[in-house]
């Protein structure tokens, strides 16, 4: 976990919600989805210069208050118009409590991005 970067408590984010951080200059949309899984994607929609994370979180998506785009937290795919084009993802773990982030965008689609809360 040598590339990975401390960002903030996993309690700063809220069941359901968003956070952004800016890493790097880098905008980035920290989210917690409904089911307490948490995930990090490009914080600027592709449809207009927007924070997703002033958006709406729905089941592994997160939407742009703008005008609808729906982005997925796994891949940062956009999945509903006028958006097209992905978001990056980002790697993060959850460790001790804290969420640790890489900052290198990934555009892969890997669908292995979810991290569960540590019991
Ligand atoms: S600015 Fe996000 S959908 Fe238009």
């Amino acid at each position: 976990m040598s590339d990975m970067i401390r960002v903030c408590p996993a309690s700063d984010i809220a069941l359901g919600s968003a956070v952004r951080v800016v890493i790097d200059d880098v905008p980035i949309a920290l989210v917690r989805d409904s089911a307490g899984d948490v995930y990090a994607i490009g914080d600027t929609c592709t449809h207009g210069d927007i924070s997703l994370s002033e958006g709406f979180v729905e089941d592994d998506t997160l939407e742009c208050w703008a005008h609808g785009s729906k982005f997925s937290l796994k891949t940062g795919q956009a999945l509903t118009l006028p958006a097209f084009e992905p978001v990056p993802v980002f790697t993060i773990e959850l460790k001790d409590g804290d969420v640790y982030l890489d900052p290198t965008p990934r555009f892969d689609y890997a669908d292995s991005l979810t991290n569960k809360e540590e019991a």
